[in-house]
């Protein structure tokens, strides 16, 4: 086996900044997030949220970057490099699953954005926007399903969706990761403000405002304290490997812990402008509230095309939507394609190729569209709701608890803070490190085993 790990690193801090936020960023920012939030109780989950962000989301995802940065190397071969980790390496086999997985129903929905962004730039939906709710609400999901219900089409969408991210992964770090997100996170950034400011010129956009802000906390279930933690794992790209494989690109100076908490605000940061972005118009035309593929396919064509200049704006939001999921999906196409890399000897080309044939295969094959709405099931989910579920409610927060015991406990500490204080030219005489190398010795792996068990029914 090859141990050599990266050679190439990312050219600067923002771009290191722009990459980790481009796998973050991504479809859960907007059909999950805004809408989780509005259903638990507004600011309230919001609240309970950063919790998690600050007492578990930050510290995983120092623990991946002291993994990746400090060994220079993939997830799995990062773990033979380290003292104790050889017992720990399955972690980066699981992540080499899970990625893949995920990919199966992500590359999906995102051949779908991409189909809706050109149906929206030849104005398909734009007759939707003349005809009474009832009418229109018919036409949006027979537009849907037209679309899905070949088998052709999504298909092909979905091909072309991986064909893009493996063409980008082919050029290399610098010149397809870093030099793609670099461009696109600011073009992400104007697109949402575009439709925030649309969305907040309307007259009820106050409905939308307090759907998803309004504190509500007799809203907080233990469900709200699941779905946040789920979808802390999910939204910050942790736990299996993708931010080990990233920060193994990055240079000895970057601030790791600077990165790991500009990414995750700025991240809930996006999600909160989705959901102005969303609501508002979806409560202006009295549609109720959804996530998921309802909510992108079905209620935000219909609500946005009663808009004037609706299709332009939904060609915007599609646009948007598709940049978010093939940043994501890049993250997390690299992590096996750095392990084929490194561990197999494999030249870089040859790993993508091998890596997105698998998604095309499994994935295009498996993921039909009636196998999200219905039809095909596993213990009685749909194929989506099955990856879904099993990655961010089950996998993810497992490897979660394993990555937090191994810094916490078989990583000489000394060891852990040297890397994320950049050899203690940062964060001198900082109160910082105690406070993270506690979290992941005693909160992250308690907090998360309870909410595990607690989700599985077990207690
Ligand atoms: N963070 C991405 C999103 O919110 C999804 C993702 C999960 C990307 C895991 C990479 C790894 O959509």
């Amino acid at each position: 086996m090859n141990h050599n790990g990266s050679k190439e690193k990312f050219s600067s801090t923002l771009a290191v900044f722009f990459a980790t936020l481009g796998s973050a960023l991504g479809l859960g920012n907007i059909w999950k997030f805004p809408y989780v939030t509005g259903e638990n109780g507004g600011a309230a989950f919001i609240i309970v949220y950063l919790l998690f962000i600050l007492l578990m989301g930050i510290p995983v995802m120092l623990g991946e970057f002291f993994i990746g940065r400090h060994t220079n190397c993939n997830a799995i071969g990062a773990f033979n490099k380290l003292k104790n980790g050889r017992h720990f390496k399955f972690i980066g086999w699981l992540g080499f699953i899970t990625a893949f997985f995920i990919l199966f129903f992500y590359s999906a929905v995102g051949g779908w954005v991409l189909s809706y962004f050109f149906k929206a730039l030849k104005g398909d939906f734009a007759s939707l926007g003349s005809l009474p709710v009832e009418e229109a609400t018919t036409l949006a999901s027979s537009i849907f399903n037209e679309t899905m219900g070949h088998s052709f089409y999504p298909m092909m969408w979905q091909f072309i969706m991986i064909a893009i991210v493996a063409i980008i992964l082919m050029a290399g770090i610098k010149k397809g990761i870093e030099k793609v997100t670099k461009t696109l996170m600011p073009v992400l950034l104007v697109l949402i403000l575009i439709c925030v400011i649309r969305a907040l010129s309307l007259p009820k956009a106050m409905e939308g405002i307090n759907f998803l802000l309004y504190p509500d906390f007799s809203k907080l279930t233990t469900d709200s304290i699941v779905n946040a933690m789920g979808l802390a794992f999910f939204k910050l790209s942790l736990a299996l490997g993708v931010m080990i494989t990233y920060s193994s690109y990055f240079s000895k100076d970057t601030n790791l812990v600077g990165t790991s908490f500009k990414v995750a605000f700025s991240d809930v940061l996006i999600s909160m402008l989705a959901g102005l972005a969303i609501f508002p118009v979806v409560f202006q035309f009295g549609l109720a509230p959804s996530e998921g593929p309802g909510l992108l396919f079905q209620s935000i064509p219909l609500a946005f095309a009663s808009l004037p200049f609706g299709n332009v704006l939904l060609s915007v939001f599609f646009l948007l939507t598709g940049i978010a999921a093939t940043t994501a999906m890049i993250s997390l196409l690299e992590v096996p394609v750095s392990i084929l890399s490194q561990e197999f000897h494999l030249n870089r080309k040859s790993s993508v190729i091998i890596c997105s044939a698998i998604v095309i295969t499994v994935g295009v094959i498996t993921v039909h569209p009636e196998s999200i709405f219905g039809g095909t099931t596993i213990f009685g989910l749909s194929f989506f709701d099955f990856f879904d579920y099993v990655t961010a409610k089950l996998i993810m927060p497992f490897c979660g608890i394993l990555i937090s015991i191994f810094i916490g406990y078989f990583v000489p500490r000394k060891d852990f803070i040297n890397e994320i204080t950049n050899e203690g030219t940062l964060l001198k005489n900082n109160t910082l490190s105690p406070i993270i190398c506690f979290s992941l010795k005693f909160i992250a792996p308690i907090l998360i085993s309870l909410i595990l068990i607690t989700s599985l029914g077990l207690i």
